[in-house]
Order: C-alpha cells, then structure tokens, then sequence
C-alpha cells in the first residue's frame, strides 16, 4: 500500500528533485522485482510441491510395484529404495520376541549364509510366504544376507560376534569356523529365552504349514505325552534339519550337550545330536511320520520322483532335499520338480529369451553308446545355441538297461558342468513351468531335423535340413538355416550324429571344445 502511494505520487507531481527522482524509480524496480519474484516463488513453490508429490506418489507406488514383484517372483530389489529400519533388531531375544508367535512362543528358525542366499529366497517363496507364515527368524552370519532379506520385508537376525550375548565368545575360536554349528547355538539360546523352535533348513519345501501337525504329532497340549523333540526321519537318523524342539529342560540340556560337542569336537551338528538323543532317557522323542515328513532319499529316489507330476506325494507335509551333494545339484532338482519359485534374472519370465529345445528318443542298445551320442548331442545343442543366442533345454536323458528315462544329475557332475554352462540351459520341465509366459510356452511346434544326404526322414511334421560329409558343419550353415526362426523355441526331435559344429571366431571355438572337454564329469551315486 505505501508503495503504491508513493508510486502515485511519483507520477502525479514530476517537478521533484532528481535524487528524489532516482529513490522513486529505486522503489519501482524494488516493486516491479518484488512483484516479480512473489510470483516466480508462488510458481516455485507449486512446482516444488508437485514434484515432491509426484515423487512421494512414485516412491509409493515403486515400494509397491518392486515390494509384490519382489515377493512373488524375483528377489532381486534395489535395497536402497527401500526403508532399512524394518525388522533391524539390536538383539537375538528382540528379534525373537518380535517373531515368535504370541499365543504358543513357536517361532521358525532358518539358518544360511551368503551362498545359500538363492536357496533361502527359494524357501521363502515356496514355504513361508505361500503359506502366509508369519512367525520366521531367518538367521544368518552374513550381514548381506540379512539385509537382503530385510529389503524385502522379511525378518532377519545377523547370528555373529557382535550379537552381544556369550561375549567370551566362542564364536571366534575355530570350532566356529563350521558355520553349521550356528544353528546348535542359535536353537540353544531361543530356548533359553523361553521360545519352542521349528528349526528348517532352506533346503526344505512345504506342501502345507506343518505347526498343526507338528504340535499334534508332539501332543504339545497334553502334559502327560507331550515330547521334548520331534524331528525329521532322516533313512537312518533323526534330522537336524527339521526338526521341532519344546521348551523344556530335557531339550535344553540336549543342546547343552551338542553345544559342547559342537565347540569339542569336529562332529557335525547331525551325529551330536542324534548322539545326545540316544544318550538322555529322559527325553521325548517323536519322530516325525516319514510319509508326511520325507528327507531326499525318500522323495526323490526310493519314490522315482525326477520330473515334475512324478507320482504326486499327497500325504506330504514337509520335503528336505538332503542326500545329494551340492547346491547346484539340490537346485536343479527342485526345478525339475516345479518346486524353485526364485525368478532370478527372470530365469523363467524373460519374454525376449529364445530357446532350442531337443529330445533323446533311442536306446542305442547298450547304456555306453547311448550315453555317448546322448553326450555328443549336447554338445551339439550347446553349439547351436551358442550360435543363435539360445538357451539350451535339457531333454531327458536314458539311463540304466532298462531304460530309464532320467536327469542329467545322474550321468554328470552338475557342479563342475555348471561351472561353464550354468548359465546355458533350464531343467527339462522348463516349458511346463507356468512361471514362463505363454508366449514362450506357446511357440511354434515345428521341429526340425538336421540329417546327412541319406538318413530317412523321420517323421513327416519335420523340416529336414541336409548336410553333406561328416567331417565338420560351420556356423554358416546354422546360421543360414535357423538364423531366420524367430520362434521362441527351436525344436528338434533330436540331434544324434551331427557332425562337429566349427565356429567361425577360431579362439572362441578353441574355448569352447575347451569348456566341452572339461565338463562332463561322470557322477557317482547323488553327486559325490
Ligand atoms: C568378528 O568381528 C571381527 C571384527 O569386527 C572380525 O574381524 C571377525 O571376522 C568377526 N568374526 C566372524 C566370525 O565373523
Ligand atoms: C526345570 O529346571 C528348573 C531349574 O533347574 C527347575 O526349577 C524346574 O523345576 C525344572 N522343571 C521341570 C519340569 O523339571
Ligand atoms: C496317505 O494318507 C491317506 C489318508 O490318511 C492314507 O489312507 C494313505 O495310506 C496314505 N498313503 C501313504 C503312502 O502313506
Ligand atoms: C542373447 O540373449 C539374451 C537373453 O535374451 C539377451 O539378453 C542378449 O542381449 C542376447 N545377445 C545378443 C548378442 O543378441
Ligand atoms: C555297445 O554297443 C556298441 C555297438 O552297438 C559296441 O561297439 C560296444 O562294444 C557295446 N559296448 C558294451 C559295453 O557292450
Ligand atoms: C496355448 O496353447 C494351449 C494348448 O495348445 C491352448 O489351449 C491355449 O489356448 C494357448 N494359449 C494362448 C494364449 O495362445
Ligand atoms: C548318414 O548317416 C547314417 C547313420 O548315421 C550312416 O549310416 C550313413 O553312412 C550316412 N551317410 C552318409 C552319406 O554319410
Ligand atoms: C552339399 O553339396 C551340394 C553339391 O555339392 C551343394 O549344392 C550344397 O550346397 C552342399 N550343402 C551343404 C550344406 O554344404
Ligand atoms: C530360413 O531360411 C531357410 C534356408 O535359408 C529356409 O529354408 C527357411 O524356410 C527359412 N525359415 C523361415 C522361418 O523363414
Ligand atoms: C572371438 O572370440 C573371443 C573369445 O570368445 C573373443 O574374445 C573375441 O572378441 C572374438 N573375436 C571376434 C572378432 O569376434
């Protein structure tokens, strides 16, 4: 208002002084630029305030987008984006006062390290979140792990040195260096603080939530019958790998037991226990129905499950995927089954990746020369799909004089082929898995068949392409004729007696014959 008055002024009476002048035209630009500068602030301020909406409306709907894609399929989170303050516990009794449930003080312990990240993720996805359990302590020596989890939403306690209990630490001696021991101390020490435990290994389905039948099986209500442990029937031991423990002095004097074994002794934490089983009378034992409660020997081999539909276990309740060696042998063997839900790198829900697929039709009369054209023809397969940016889908292989149809697990050692093709092939019920898109699923059934000038054709749904001579087959020539499919999967009825594939780069045929040459590695009985 006054300056506007002194504008005013300013214009009605120009026989002023010039300085008087000059301090009137000063207040107009002070004006002008006042005026000015409230409006571009107000327009600012809007701006500022859209943008943080917009930026509060996006973060909202990333947390969501990311925290339901993460949780139903991959894992694989940007952990920055998301708040790390959930489920961070200062201690091993926070923590379990947060997760066990309120009512009964059962709460499910799960144990790994950084390695067994995929395998854990795996059992969540498979057991806890399809069942909606909620009452879970992962528990992990790895702060990697854990936070991992926590990005997710998932409970998780970094079991280490700084855990501030049992400061003389014993987890800094040697002993510790077993990191299996861990889950002796950690079970110990929830039932100190006065907690039941369900402790699973991650590599462990469920078919059902099993606390029902657990508790019913341990007559936890009846304190004439109730049981101090119940634990997985492992062939021809108690399981340390599931099993249920109650709060009770038996149990707790039975990890006191193996807790000294464990810092003693280099006996793993199966022996000690099933030794401080066999050594306490006064303890309840209930071993878990082996029908309900199967280890791997069961399920998998005395039941011949290889392949997804393979003889459905009805009665099952729990399912640990143990007597075979190697995480990479445990993994293949749950995605044969349909039972690995880990979508990571969209392992399944790539809609751009293309595949070639191919099968092993003929027993050749003995199981070596069938053995050795099913391995030249995965070779083959693994050529041509390093060609033609494929990934290779493993056929079913035959195995044994009868015939058979089995895994690769059983003619290779996984490990070591994984170490130059892990990343080249799926499982043979890939294209049964309803985690890959239709799309995919769906693609063309035209097969093809690569034949010399004289073979017959096998069948009439076929597209033949010929070779001539059977020294060698270029790259050119696969590139000519399936460069052009574009079909997410290139099928063949098989590929017995395809002559040498030659790539045209000379070193990366070397690396490749290379690879091929150190890979198939004959296994023994569950990959020893
Ligand atoms: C315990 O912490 C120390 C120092 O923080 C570290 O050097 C050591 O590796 C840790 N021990 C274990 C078993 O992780
Ligand atoms: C368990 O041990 C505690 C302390 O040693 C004792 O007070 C309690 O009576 C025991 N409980 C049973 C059921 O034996
Ligand atoms: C599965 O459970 C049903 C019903 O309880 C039972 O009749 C059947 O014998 C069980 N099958 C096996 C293999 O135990
Ligand atoms: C090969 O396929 C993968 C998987 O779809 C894709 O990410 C990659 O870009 C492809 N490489 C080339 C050279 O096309
Ligand atoms: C398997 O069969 C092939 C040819 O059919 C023969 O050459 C080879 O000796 C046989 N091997 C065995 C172990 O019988
Ligand atoms: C995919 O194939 C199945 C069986 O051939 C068919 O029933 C289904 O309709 C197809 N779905 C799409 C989306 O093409
Ligand atoms: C074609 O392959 C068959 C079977 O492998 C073989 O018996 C035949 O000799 C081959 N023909 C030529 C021309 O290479
Ligand atoms: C096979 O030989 C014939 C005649 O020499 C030639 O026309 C044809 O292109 C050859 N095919 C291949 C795949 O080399
Ligand atoms: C790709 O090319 C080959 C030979 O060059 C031809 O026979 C075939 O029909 C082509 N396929 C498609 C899908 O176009
Ligand atoms: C040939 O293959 C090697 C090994 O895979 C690779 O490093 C090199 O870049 C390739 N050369 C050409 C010209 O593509």
């Amino acid at each position: 208002m006054t300056i506007s008055k002194k504008m005013f002024a300013c214009t009605a009476q120009r026989k002023r002084t010039s300085r008087f002048r000059v301090i009137v035209l000063l207040l107009l630009v002070i004006l002008i630029y006042l005026m000015m500068y409230s409006g571009y602030m107000k327009n600012r301020n809007m701006h500022v305030k859209i943008a943080v909406m917009n930026t509060e409306a996006k973060a909202e709907v990333m947390k969501t987008v990311e925290v339901t894609a993460v949780i139903s399929v991959t894992a694989e989170v940007n952990a920055e984006k998301i708040p790390k303050q959930t489920f961070s516990f200062t201690s091993y009794s926070e923590a379990l006062s947060s997760q066990a449930d309120g009512e009964s003080n059962v709460v499910f312990l799960a144990f790994a390290d950084m390695g067994g990240f995929p395998m854990a993720m795996n059992f969540y996805l498979t057991s806890i979140q399809k069942y909606d359990i909620r009452n879970v302590l992962f528990v992990s020596s790895s702060e990697e792990f854990c936070s991992r989890f926590q990005a997710i939403q998932v409970a998780c306690f970094v079991y280490m040195n700084e855990s501030a209990h049992d400061k003389t630490s014993v987890y800094l001696s040697e002993d510790f260096i077993n990191k299996m021991n861990i889950r002796t101390y950690m079970i110990l020490e929830a039932l100190q603080l006065g907690y039941h435990v369900i402790h699973s290994d991650v590599d462990v389905v469920f078919f059902r939530d099993p606390t029902e039948r657990i508790l019913d099986l341990c007559y936890f209500k009846d304190p004439q019958k109730v049981c101090d442990v119940a634990a997985l029937w492992d062939f021809d031991a108690h399981n340390a790998g599931f099993l249920f423990i109650r709060k009770s002095n038996a149990s707790i004097s039975m990890y006191k037991k193996m807790k000294h074994t464990a810092k003693t002794t280099k006996i793993d934490d199966q022996m000690a226990l099933n030794g401080a089983m066999n050594s306490m009378k006064e303890l309840r034992i209930t071993s878990l129905p082996v029908e309900e409660f199967q280890c791997g020997l069961k399920y998998f081999d005395n039941s011949h499950r290889q392949f997804v539909g393979d003889n459905p276990c009805t009665n099952c309740t729990v399912m640990h995927n143990n007597w075979i060696v190697s995480m990479e042998a445990k993994i293949y063997r749950f995605k044969e089954m349909h039972m690995w839900l880990y979508d990571q790198d969209e392992y399944y829900s790539s809609t751009q990746r293309r595949y070639l697929a191919y099968q092993n039709p003929t027993y050749f009369g003995n199981d070596s020369t069938t053995l050795a054209a099913e391995r030249s023809s995965l070779v083959t397969a693994l050529a041509i799909g390093l060609i033609l940016n494929r990934t290779v889908i493993l056929p079913k292989f035959v195995c044994a004089k009868k015939a058979q149809q089995c895994t690769i697990l059983q003619h290779y050692l996984l490990k070591i082929f994984d170490q130059s093709f892990g990343s080249s092939y799926r499982e043979h019920t890939f294209l049964l898995n309803e985690l890959v898109p239709l799309t995919v699923r769906n693609s063309s059934r035209l097969t093809y068949a690569l034949r010399n000038t004289t073979e017959a054709i096998p069948s009439s749904s076929e597209k033949i392409f010929r070779y001539n001579g059977s020294q060698e087959l270029k790259q050119e020539m696969i590139e000519e004729w399936f460069g052009n499919v574009t079909s997410s999967v290139l099928e063949f009825a098989s590929l017995y007696n395809v002559p040498l594939i030659v790539l045209k780069n000379a070193t990366a045929d070397e690396e490749f014959k290379g690879k091929c040459e150190k890979s198939f590695v004959k296994a023994k009985l569950h990959q020893f």
